[in-house]
């Protein structure tokens, strides 16, 4: 909604005008309704006169109702109908408000303060320029007031105003506000912020929020609005230097060739030279095309296309940087990464990792440590859970262009999507790029793959036995095994108890670990097909992505998934190992089937359904279907 402004009587056109070159300022809000957040917010919009006649209507009707101030109007109702949609089990993600004064456009992003909102509060602080952190005054600092202002720093929001509220129930004392500034910027200091502004107010009586209060005539600082007015956050992003993330090559005719996208930090003129990543080739820019026509000069937010003096093949996804500070490339990188949902972040894992305009699979290949948002301590885990900040090594299949997110936070941010929900499932900020990536080549081998099978006669390939434990993989898997020697095939077999006691003697059973279990396994098997081998695969292996990245390590026909389908009930009556026994009991944790789940496959190539054949009847069917595939010749 705009402001009420005479210029609308009395000359409209330069009302829009005016409206159009505003500046603009997103800002985030951080505390809880009880520190005053929702007063706050409302008394900005009712003082800089943003509430519509109606609204004020309803306003006063609710406050003689429900309000908590007496005769008062209660400010907060304004802002509260959110709180009630939480009490009705409404998810909220983030609240959005627009207003605007004279001098400025805002957005303020609302997000609830406590920690099992701390993902909201990311997703809002991604974009904030600015952070109001709340405090009450009677209160000081305290846990959330920590956590909301790490989460802030996390997101690189730079500027922070802490507003010390409630000062009117402290007797706007001058000591009270001094020692709680000084605790603020004790607590803060590692956490890297430009600048940090305190005012005492009271969002109640509106003291210090529009105007300066004759009450804290201690208080040499400006009032929370003209500040917010004020404050010089544009000046950041056209600093950087020019990124711009192509979306789509714009070619209409053989006569244009236009690249399109938005300018993801600093600035760009015609005439410019420009460098593409990952390409590395040069050019200059001959023209900026937006909407409304040619431009000289462009800078970071405007949407517009790019042409330029050379014919390079550029594609969506590359970026076009400036030439003396272009972008990073690499496939490996330390990273902060913020979990946001239930199911923990697996380490080992394939997740989809989408940047501003690429996406590529990628894995958490260490979690060095998480980061207690409460405290800022480093703790040791293994893995992420929801509403978690872990930092962490992250491996491409493929390099990207990026910067790290001090830098320029939309080049050095990235989600994480999961691979079989598509839901997002985490966020990250980069920091550095890791050179070991750099520094390993591929060793081209002079006897490939094919000649060592054409050695062999066979088809190099796995046979990737999943089931539950007991379900009868192993004995199958040998008899196969037994077959195919016979035939004059070279194989090998990994066995899951086998491989758990040596190179995964390290592993234990929770979804971390097994994990990790299969991945080594997935690629020592690759390993073996490229030595020319028929590799057995024998693991409950239960997660369908882990078997699905086994899958993806190996060529099309290569990968052959044997489900061997036995009920729960009937491994648990044969129960050969006794472990079923120990499990009900409760002696052993997450055994699969019991407390660890078995995801069964979408797809196998063949499912052994053990409670209709003979072990050995399954055997011939194997390797009748290797036979007739053509594994067995070459
Ligand atoms: S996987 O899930 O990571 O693929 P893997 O196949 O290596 O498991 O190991 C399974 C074998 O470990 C089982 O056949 C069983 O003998 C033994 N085992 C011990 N504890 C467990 C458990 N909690 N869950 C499943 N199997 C277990």
């Amino acid at each position: 909604m705009a402001h009420q402004s005479d210029l609308i009587g009395k000359d409209i056109e330069a009302y829009l005008y005016a409206q159009e070159h505003k500046s603009f300022l997103r800002f985030i809000t951080c505390g809880s309704v009880d520190d005053g957040k929702s007063t706050l917010i409302g008394r900005l919009l009712f003082d800089s006169k943003l509430i519509y006649e109606d609204q004020l209507k309803t306003l006063e009707s609710d406050s003689r109702k429900m309000g908590t101030q007496g005769k008062e109007m209660d400010l907060a109702l304004l802002v509260d109908g959110l709180a009630a949609e939480r009490e009705q089990g409404i998810t909220i993600d983030v609240a959005y408000r627009y207003f605007s004064t004279d001098k400025r456009k805002f957005i303020v992003a609302d997000t609830p303060g406590h920690e099992q909102y701390t993902r909201n509060m990311a997703t809002a602080a991604s974009t904030a320029d600015l952070a109001i952190i709340l405090i009450d005054a009677r209160l000081g600092v305290l846990t959330q007031t920590r956590r909301h202002s790490y989460i802030a720093s996390l997101l690189g929001v730079r500027h922070i105003v802490v507003a010390i509220n409630k000062m009117d129930l402290v007797e706007f004392s001058q000591q009270v506000f001094d020692e709680i500034e000084q605790d603020y910027r004790g607590v803060t200091e590692s956490l890297g912020f430009s600048d940090i502004l305190c005012i005492p107010i009271s969002a109640l009586d509106g003291d210090n929020v529009t105007s300066v209060s004759g009450r804290t005539g201690w208080y040499q600082g400006p009032a929370l609005l003209p500040y917010l007015e004020e404050v010089d956050v544009a000046k950041e992003q056209s600093e950087l230097p020019f990124r711009f993330p192509v979306q789509w090559v714009n070619r209409p005719d053989l006569n244009f060739r236009g690249f399109s996208g938005t300018i993801a930090g600093g600035s760009i003129k015609v005439g410019e030279e420009i460098i593409v990543i990952p390409s590395g080739k040069r050019s200059r820019i001959k023209s900026i095309v937006t909407y409304d026509g040619e431009l000289e000069v462009a800078c970071a937010d405007q949407a517009l296309t790019l042409t330029l003096e050379d014919e390079l093949d550029i594609s969506r996804g590359d970026v076009i940087c400036a030439v003396a500070s272009a972008a990073d490339q690499s496939n490996q990188f330390a990273a902060h990464v913020l979990w946001m949902t239930e199911q923990e972040l697996l380490p080992g894992r394939q997740y989809l990792l989408k940047t501003t305009n690429r996406t590529t699979p990628a894995t958490v290949t260490e979690l060095k440590y998480k980061v207690n948002v409460n405290n800022f301590d480093h703790e040791p885990g293994k893995s992420l859970e929801l509403n978690e900040v872990g930092y962490c090594n992250v491996n491409l299949n493929q390099p990207i262009a990026f910067d790290s997110y001090e830098e320029n936070r939309r080049t050095g941010s990235f989600i994480l999507i999961d691979r079989l929900t598509n839901n997002t499932v985490g966020v990250g900020m980069l920091v550095f790029s890791l050179r070991r990536a750099k520094n390993v080549v591929w060793q081209e081998m002079a006897v490939d793959k094919s000649a060592r099978a054409q050695l062999k006669h066979q088809k190099p390939c796995v046979l990737w036995f999943t089931g539950l434990s007991g379900s009868g993989k192993s004995t199958i898997s040998n008899l196969v095994d037994k077959r195919l020697m016979d035939l004059g095939r070279h194989t090998y077999v990994l066995d899951g108890d086998n491989i758990r006691h040596g190179i995964n003697k390290d592993l234990g059973f929770t979804d971390v670990d097994r994990v990790e279990n299969i991945r080594r396994v997935g690629e020592s098997a690759k390993l073996m097909v490229d030595a020319g081998l028929i590799v057995l695969v024998s693991f409950i292996s239960p997660f369908i992505s882990e078997r699905r990245l086994a899958r993806s390590l190996l060529e099309e026909d290569e990968f052959i998934e044997i489900y061997v389908n036995t009920p729960l009930e009937i491994c648990e009556q044969r129960d050969r190992k006794g472990l079923y026994k120990k499990a009900r009991s409760g002696e052993i944790k997450n055994f699969t089937g019991i407390d660890s789940r078995y995801e069964e496959p979408e797809q196998a190539e063949i499912e052994i359904k053990t409670s209709d054949c003979t072990a050995e009847e399954a055997a011939m069917e194997i390797v009748d279907y290797l036979d007739s595939k053509g594994y067995l010749t070459f």
